[in-house]
């Protein structure tokens, strides 16, 4: 990945163009193991995708981008986009990237490789400027928040800049001490493993819990807010992210605690009306029976593992992106975002 302006090296590249072919890091492996993987296929990184080596919505739609140039390579650009688009639903970014990209070797009259070279390069700028300014806008909203709730990872892994509400996380740690709650998001543990890996190369503290802890921990500690990101926010306003967010938003708002959605604007889709109009990605129970070796349930057990849900318009305090905040003012936590910048 081009990287555009000087960040500092704490930050992980997880997808990097090396002229032929995509450098990534698997993120299954980590945080025990920095292994790094080349995609030299468009069917290589739509399996990639696929399994979570490559994951976040920002980052789908680059790697995206980046596997139509194979395709171009390999004269299938229809049938690599098609690959592409199936891999995962849920998120917009990855339907959103294939059509620009389709429309764009249309409208262009260079070769479809280095047309899409190109408009690879110009998305991943897109998103470093949105990590850009995400960050920088929730750092100042929650300035004197110093305890925060997150799920998933929204970090650097997922965007392949500073990041989302992660890397609001990260950026306020610059300002003081900030303890981040890293709910552990069952079943693939994006928050236990990515975000405190992410986190403590930043030195900064992170608190994994199960799942189920947060509702008990917001009872009993000091949680200042919770951040959270989204792979699509809908025209109505529904927040579609990390499955477990919608009993995390519901619980924030039985205790008075805001909830902030960072969202690229890239995962904007003005053009869906609502979260239940949108495809809930259905993963392999597997990953929910299988998850603690010796300790599966019996043969015969089934499980469902909805890989996200839709937290209602209602439910969140504040929408962050790269343009800027926009506060639901009818909502009593804003007053206690005020506070807490008053606690300053
Ligand atoms: O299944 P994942 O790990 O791809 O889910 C990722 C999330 O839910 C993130 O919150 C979202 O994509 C935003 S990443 C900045």
């Amino acid at each position: 990945m081009t990287a555009v302006s000087n960040i500092p090296t704490a930050y992980p590249v997880p997808l990097h163009w090396d002229g032929e072919a995509l450098d990534i890091i698997d993120q299954r492996a980590l945080p025990q193991a920095e292994r790094r993987l080349r995609l030299n296929t468009c069917a290589d990184v739509a399996d990639a995708i696929r399994a979570l080596a490559i994951r976040g919505a920002p980052l789908l739609g680059i790697a995206a981008a980046y596997g139509l140039v194979l395709a171009a390579r390999e004269g299938k650009l229809a049938q690599g986009g098609a690959l592409l688009r199936a891999a995962r639903p849920t998120a917009v970014n990855l339907p959103r990237t294939i059509d620009r990209c389709v429309a764009v070797v249309a409208a262009s009259t260079d070769s479809p490789e280095a047309t899409l070279l190109a408009e690879a390069q110009r998305l991943v700028n897109v998103e470093v400027n949105a990590s850009d300014g995400i960050t920088r806008h929730g750092a100042s909203l929650l300035a004197c928040a110093r305890t925060i709730m997150t799920v998933c990872n929204t970090g650097a892994l997922g965007t392949g800049h500073r990041g989302t509400a992660l890397g609001i996380i990260i950026r306020l740690a610059e300002t003081g001490p900030v303890t981040a709650i890293c709910c552990e998001t069952r079943p693939l543990l994006q928050g236990a493993r990515l975000s405190s890996w992410e986190l403590s190369r930043h030195g900064v503290a992170a608190t994994v819990i199960v799942d189920s802890a947060a509702a008990a921990l917001m009872r009993t500690l000091p949680i200042d807010a919770v951040v959270v990101g989204c792979d699509r926010l809908a025209a109505n306003g529904d927040l579609i992210n990390k499955i477990g967010t919608y009993g995390i938003a519901l619980a924030a708002a039985a205790h008075g605690i805001p909830f902030i959605a960072a969202v690229t604007r890239s995962s904007i889709d003005a053009a869906t009306p609502s979260g239940d109009d949108v495809e809930i990605e259905q993963r392999d129970p597997g990953e929910v029976l299988d998850l603690v070796p010796g300790v599966a349930a019996l043969p015969g057990v089934t499980a469902l593992n909805p890989a996200f849900d839709v937290t209602p318009a209602r439910l969140i305090t504040a929408v962050v992106t790269e343009a800027g905040v926009v506060r639901h003012a009818s909502d009593p936590r804003t007053a206690r975002l005020s506070e807490t910048t008053d606690r300053a």
